[in-house]
Order: structure tokens, then sequence, then C-alpha cells
């Protein structure tokens, strides 16, 4: 066959039209599909365990400085009424389901190692809804939401991969995890049992495997990161306070008295050092631009008593446990660069469950999508200043300790049906931190903290000082009366507005806000589902298995 010079020349010209084209179509299409995904921000979530409203220095005290958290803080958006649940299991079920543990009977005492109870397997959990949107989830840490089989595990719940453990404490150095009469090493990568991590302190553990994970990750996928930790639980036997080396912590903390509160401030100094690491590693890795990180402790400190940390809610009263403001009212603070007005102290109401639906919509999802929920999305508020979308919280419902609390009114008013297992959990506890015998704030340590270079603004002395004037509480701490103490039958009612120590019982002042409240609770009541007995399988038991915790049950 023979073309003519014109048919060749035509051909040709056709071609290098088509190629142009499709390279146009191409690069608008890819350009297009990246401008939708650059909106996903990376998320960083840190979890504390029992740590104490006053145990951060941008509430005040001197005693632990925290630079890189306060940094963090200064730079971001301090979560000044910040709610969780009392304690551990029924906190993260609201944070990873979006809804209130009562929903799922999940509002007792936490889950020990060998029982089987878990989250509700037909709800889905926060990293479930945020791989829907394209993100990689890692938990780095403690689960303490169930593992009797592999699908209640965290590798059967949404996350990518799991380094950590699944019961409600391990200890420190050698990772045992204890409940009643048996004990195991719980220490896990995946499913596997990471035997070679014995006798590496967990905090540093941790820190490493999440520096690993997010230099492997690609960074032009969204990260979940959730690095959730010991610190600063109560360790080995459920009593001792493990720092890495004991005289350095007397080196360090020797100005505090309390032998076990100076190891729990090891603890912490330990925790604040991996969260100015994890901020080096996000901007190192220029993942920081583009993320949003926040900490928060899962309630409040155990001052004393049973797993006691010598942690410190002060001023506000009761431990763990309890409904008051001591056992639910956490510090918490979130940065990100995608914050219109940050610095600020944010004195609006949320609650931990809030964060599934906040974190859903940052990453672009449809907040319809989720179906009804107890959490509320807040993500404008944290970008773009707006007021929080909740008026109310319920705090706690548990039909087998006679415990409940409700929050109503924007934050003003508690009620209280029943307060807690033991009296003693309604006192007041903990260290103020503020006398002599601990060294002035040092907000030079901020600046020259990891986490402050690592953000890369300066921000005014004094501007920091501000912030955290603004973010203590005063000692507004008074001895408790007789009617001040809260039980089924004497109800308690706090305008906490005026009284965030909760001094003084008005519930025989305001019988119509106490009636108001009752109502609420006698709506959740309805939606309660009772807690299952709490049974240590024996089949559970680590001698099986290698001295090690493992899943027992089939799926
Ligand atoms: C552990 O406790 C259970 C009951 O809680 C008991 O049946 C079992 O014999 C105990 N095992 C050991 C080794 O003491
Ligand atoms: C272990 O804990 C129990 C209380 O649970 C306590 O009585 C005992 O002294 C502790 N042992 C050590 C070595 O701390
Ligand atoms: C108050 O607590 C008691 C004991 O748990 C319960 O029987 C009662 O229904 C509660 N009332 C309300 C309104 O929650
Ligand atoms: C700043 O950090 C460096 C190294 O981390 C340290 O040597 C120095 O003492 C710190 N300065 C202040 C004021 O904390
Ligand atoms: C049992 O556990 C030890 C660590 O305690 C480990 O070195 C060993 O490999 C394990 N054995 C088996 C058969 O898995």
């Amino acid at each position: 066959m023979k073309f003519s010079k014109l048919t060749l020349l035509l051909i040709f010209g056709f071609t290098i039209i088509f190629i142009l084209i499709s390279t146009i179509c191409f690069y608008t299409i890819k350009s297009f599909k990246s401008s939708k995904t650059a909106i996903r921000p990376h998320i960083i979530l840190i979890v504390a365990d029992d740590v104490g409203w006053n145990d951060v220095g941008f509430h005040g005290s001197n005693q632990i400085p925290t630079p890189n958290i306060d940094a963090l803080a200064y730079n971001g958006i301090i979560l000044n009424r910040f709610y969780t649940a009392p304690s551990c299991t029924p906190s993260r079920t609201a944070l990873l389901t979006g809804h209130n543990p009562i929903r799922f009977g999940l509002q007792g005492i936490p889950i020990a190692a060998g029982e089987n109870l878990h989250l509700p397997i037909d709800v889905p959990t926060l990293p479930e809804r945020l791989k829907e949107l394209g993100y990689k989830t890692h938990l780095i840490g403690k689960w303490n939401l169930g593992a009797a089989f592999r699908n209640v595990t965290p590798n059967g719940r949404g996350f990518d991969s799991f380094f950590g453990y699944w019961s409600s404490y391990i200890s420190y150095f050698d990772h045992e995890g204890r409940a009643s009469n048996m004990t195991g090493f719980d220490m896990h990568s995946d499913f596997e049992p990471a035997w070679d991590t014995y006798g590496q302190y967990a905090t540093h553990l941790f820190t490493e495997i999440a520096e690993k994970m997010m230099r492997k990750h690609n960074v032009k996928e969204p990260m979940f990161l959730m690095l959730s930790h010991l610190a600063a639980h109560s360790g080995k036997n459920g009593t001792e306070l493990e720092v890495p080396d004991d005289e350095e912590n007397d080196r360090i903390f020797g100005y505090i008295d309390d032998v076990k509160r100076r190891r729990y401030a090891g603890i912490i100094h330990e925790m604040d050092k991996s969260v100015g690491r994890v901020m080096e590693i996000l901007a190192e890795r220029k993942m920081l631009d583009n993320s949003v990180v926040i900490i928060l402790s899962d309630n409040g400190a155990q001052t004393s008593g049973n797993l006691g940390n010598a942690g410190s809610n002060w001023p506000l009263r009761g431990l763990k446990m309890t409904v008051h403001e001591g056992g639910v009212r956490n510090f918490a603070a979130a940065y990100s660069p995608l914050f219109q007005k940050p610095r600020q102290v944010n004195n609006d109401l949320l609650f931990i469950a809030d964060l599934l639906p906040t974190f859903y919509a940052a990453g672009g999802g449809n907040i319809e999508n989720l179906g009804p929920m107890d959490g509320i999305n807040q993500w404008q508020l944290l970008t773009e200043n707006a007021r929080s979308k909740r008026s109310e919280v319920l705090l706690h419902l548990d039909e087998v300790r006679f415990t409940a609390g409700y929050i109503s009114d924007y934050g003003r008013y508690k009620l209280i049906n029943g307060s807690t297992l033991s009296e003693d959990y309604d006192l007041y506890y903990g260290e103020d931190g503020r006398g002599n015998s601990s060294p002035p704030y040092n907000i030079n340590a901020v600046i020259n903290s990891s986490a402050y270079i690592a953000i890369g603004k300066n921000i005014p002395v004094d501007e920091m000082l501000q912030l955290r004037k603004e973010a203590t509480l005063g000692n507004c701490r008074k001895p408790i009366s007789p009617d001040n103490k809260c039980t089924y039958k004497n109800w308690c009612l706090y305008d906490l507005f005026d009284d965030p120590c909760e001094t003084t019982n008005i519930a025989s002042t305001h019988p119509e806000v106490v009636k108001r409240l009752g109502e609420k609770l006698t709506e959740a009541w309805k939606y309660l589902k009772p807690q299952k007995p709490k049974i240590v399988d024996p089949k559970s038991n680590p001698i099986y298995n290698n001295n090690t915790w493992f899943t027992w049950l089939d799926d």
C-alpha cells in the first residue's frame, strides 16, 4: 500500500493532536484528584492514660514540666472543657464509636484481660470510618476494648497495623498484663507476640515504633495514627510507677518529696519527650503542614487507692471512676496549621465521642453517612473558630454501681445521681505544684522544645503566659459539707461556671433544674444496654500459650 505525502502528514498531525489531548486530560484528572485528596489531613491522636488535669504545665502547675505538650497547646487550641467518661473502656468506646458507651453495655469498669467483652461488631469504628476515606490507620499502644477473638482486636476493628497491648495496662519493662490470678506477656505486633521487646521501656518502645511507622508511610496518603500511651498508668503489679532510670529520676525530680509522685513525674517527662519526637518527625517528613494533632487524657488521675498513680486533678474534685470534674474534665489540646484561629483557650463544651465525626469531617467525609450519633462534628470549632454545637453531655450512667452524671446548658449545670464505687474517691486529692518547692515555670524550655521548633512559629512569651493563665483554675476548693456528698439518694447539682470545684450543692435551691436534668437521665435509661457480668475465662490463661496473652476464642 502507498500513502500520499498528504495522507502521511494528516496521520502524523492527528497522532500529535491525540497525544497532546490525552496528556492534557491525564494531568487535568490527576491534578483534580490530588486537589481533592489534599484536604484530607493526617490525624495524629495521642492518648494519655490516667493523667491528671494538673499534670501538664499549661494548666498552671510548675511541678512537672511538659514543654513539648505546652508548645503544642500554645500553638494550637487548648480545649479547656473537654469531657470524657470516668474510666478507660467507656471513654475509649465513646472515642472509637462516636456513641455513648451505655448503648453497648460498656459503661462499667474497664474490660479485664481474659474477659469476653468487646466493642459491638456491627458498629463501625473510627479507623474503619477513616479507611472509607482512604486513610492508612495505625494503633500503637493500649487497646482495652476486647481481645477474646481476632475480629474484636485492633486489627479486626479497622487498624491496618497494631503494635501494643490488648489489656488495660501492662508493666513498663516486662510488658506483663494481669487479670485476677493470671499473668502473661502482652506486647503484640499485630497478632504476633513481640518477645524481642521484653525489657524495653514502653514509652520509648511506642515512640520508636511510631517513628518507624511514620517513616514508612507514603506521605501522599492520609494517615491516622493513634498513639495510645501506657503513661501514666501504674505499671508492674498495678502499683509500681516505673521510670527508665531511678537515679536519674531522683536527680531531675528530687524536689518532689513523695517518691511515687516523683516517679510519676518521670513517666510524664518521657511521654512529653515522645510528643516532641512525634512532632519532629512529622515536620521532617513534611507532613506537619497537613496534620491535625490532638492530645488528651482518657480520664482523670487515680491519685491513690487501687491502681493509684499519684497523679493530680488539682483543684478539681474527685478521682478517676467518679463523675466529679476530676474524673471527667480532662486536659486536651489540638494543633494544626489548618486552624484559622490558633493560640486560644476554648471554653466550650466538648465530649470525647465528638472526635469520630470531627475527624470524619476533617477527612472530607459526609457526616450524614454516619447516621444518628451521640458524638457531634466539631471540625468548624477547630478550623473556623465556630462555637461548640454541643449544649449537654451524658457523662456516665452505670446501673451496676448506681452512678450517673449529666451536664447541661452549655456546660453550666451538672446533675449527679450517685457518684462512685467508693465515697473516698469523691474527695479532693492531688498536689497543686505551685509552692516554692517546685522550680519556676520555664518558658525557655517550651521555646527550646522539639515540638516548638518543629512547628516553627515564634509566639511572644507574654502571649504564651497569658494563654497559660487563661487555662489555669485557681484554688476553688472548700471543705465538703455533708449535703455535698452525692449518692443516688442525695442528688447533687452544681453550677460549674461559678463553682468548678463542686463545693456547693444547689439541688435544694434549684428544683426545676434538677427535675429537667433528671428527665434527661430518665431518657438515657431507656437506651441503656445492661452490662454483662464480668467473668474472666479460665481458658484465656496465658499458661496455655507460653505465658503470653492470646485470642482464645474462634471468630
Ligand atoms: C484462679 O482463680 C480461679 C477463680 O477465679 C480458680 O478457679 C483457679 O483455680 C485459680 N487458679 C490458680 C492457679 O490459682
Ligand atoms: C502488689 O500489689 C499489692 C496490692 O495489689 C500490694 O499489696 C503489694 O504490696 C504489691 N507488691 C509489690 C512488690 O509492690
Ligand atoms: C438515680 O439512680 C438510681 C440508682 O441507680 C436509679 O434507680 C434511678 O432511676 C436514677 N434516677 C434517674 C432519674 O436517673
Ligand atoms: C535547650 O536545649 C538544649 C538541647 O536540647 C539544651 O542543651 C539547653 O540547655 C536548652 N536550653 C534551655 C534554656 O532549656
Ligand atoms: C516462648 O516465649 C519465649 C519468650 O518468653 C520465646 O523466646 C519463645 O520463642 C517462645 N516459644 C514458642 C514455642 O513460641
